[in-house]
């Protein structure tokens, strides 16, 4: 097993050298479409895409999806993507900080606050940590170093069994989150990493005092998958690599068992299309993470412009489908449901 700062650049390498994503499994997105209306009442131009989310305002229902820290590699990627959320006004999802508590010397890898001082920035554990010692305390030391508005923990565990060394011992997390929720004085939500919270999940967590969920559904990045690349250079079980919920019945499912908890779409969106469908189900925000780890392994522009790309392509969409803001897009969507491709 490596020592954590040498798994975190092998994760990084795998998802940049190798095909990561899903390749039967889909998002289900597909399956949907918004409605597109030839005679709209809207203008292009002010197409509004702002929200909050946790308490902070965004300028678009956008988060970078959480990746890295911890190494060199990750300090760069880390800066780029937070001066590019703070150009475009999104919100930033840190890498598992689980690193810098077991190697203080990862710290300043993800220490981008003053890259993107107005920001939601989100904090980030893996909630089999809490069968490990980690504790609120734990919790509140990573928010507090890195500035974070909220912590978000992924649980995980196809990954986890995946990879070598990986944590087996899922038992009794939910209790434990419940109790670290209510002793935090910060939002604290939870995540998966691309196989899915479904509705199984969900009856877990009522009455868990969350702030959201964010589904991380199959169809894009599989970590079974990367795991197995950083194992043994090849994908050994595919099945494995291609299990999960797809990220469209994942939003559903999570929306049917908890109705009122704010949800992230993500998991394989990839366009601003994407988004907008994410959105008229029912998702407050989505989240992206790998297609935006190359751009980010290069420059702040990079990112911003595949970024810019997207949000175009999301306010595009809003405007032909006569949504001028996104509340709008929600209501037209009931009012009209896609029918089935
Ligand atoms: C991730 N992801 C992730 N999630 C998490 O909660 N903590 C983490 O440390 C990481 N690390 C990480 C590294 C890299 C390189 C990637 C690409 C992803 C998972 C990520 O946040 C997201 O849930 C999934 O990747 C699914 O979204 P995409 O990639 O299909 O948009």
């Amino acid at each position: 097993v490596p020592p954590r700062p040498a798994l975190k650049l092998r994760h990084v390498q795998a998802c940049l050298l190798h095909q990561v994503e899903y390749t039967s499994r889909t998002t289900g997105f597909e399956r949907y479409d918004v409605p597109y209306v030839a005679l709209p009442e809207t203008d292009l131009a002010h197409v509004d895409t702002r929200t909050t989310f946790l308490g902070r305002d965004v300028q678009a229902p956008v988060l970078i999806g959480a990746m890295t820290g911890g190494m060199e590699l990750g300090a760069t990627i880390n800066r780029n993507l937070a001066i590019a959320a703070q150009r475009l006004g999104l919100g930033l999802m840190l890498g598992s900080q689980r690193v810098m508590v077991e190697h203080p010397a990862a710290l300043d890898s993800f220490k981008v606050r003053h890259h993107a001082p107005d920001v939601l920035l989100i904090g980030n554990l893996g909630l089999a940590q809490l069968n490990r010692g980690y504790t609120s305390i734990h919790a509140r030391r990573v928010v507090e170093a890195v500035g974070a508005d909220a912590l978000a923990f992924h649980t995980n565990p196809l990954q986890e069994a995946v990879q070598a060394g990986g944590d087996g011992d899922f038992a009794g997390l939910v209790d434990r989150l419940a109790q670290l929720t209510a002793e935090v004085p910060f939002p604290v939500m939870l995540k998966e990493v691309g196989h899915g919270l479904g509705a199984a999940a969900a009856e877990r967590l009522i009455g868990v005092p969350l702030a959201a969920l964010d589904v991380a559904g199959a169809g894009g990045t599989s970590w079974a998958r990367v795991e197995q690349y950083v194992a043994y250079g090849e994908v050994r079980n595919p099945q494995l690599a291609e299990w999960g919920i797809p990220t469209a019945q994942a939003l559903q499912e999570v929306q049917r068992v908890l109705p009122t908890t704010p949800l992230v779409a993500s998991g394989g969106i990839r366009t601003g299309v994407d988004a907008a469908k994410a959105l008229a189900l029912g998702a407050s925000m989505v989240a992206v993470a790998l297609p935006l780890l190359e751009p980010a392994t290069r420059s702040v522009d990079a990112v911003v412009s595949w970024l810019e790309n997207f949000l175009w392509e999301l306010r595009v969409t809003m405007h032909c489908s006569g949504a001028a803001r996104l509340a709008d897009l929600r209501v037209e969507y009931r009012n009209r449901p896609a029918p089935a491709a």
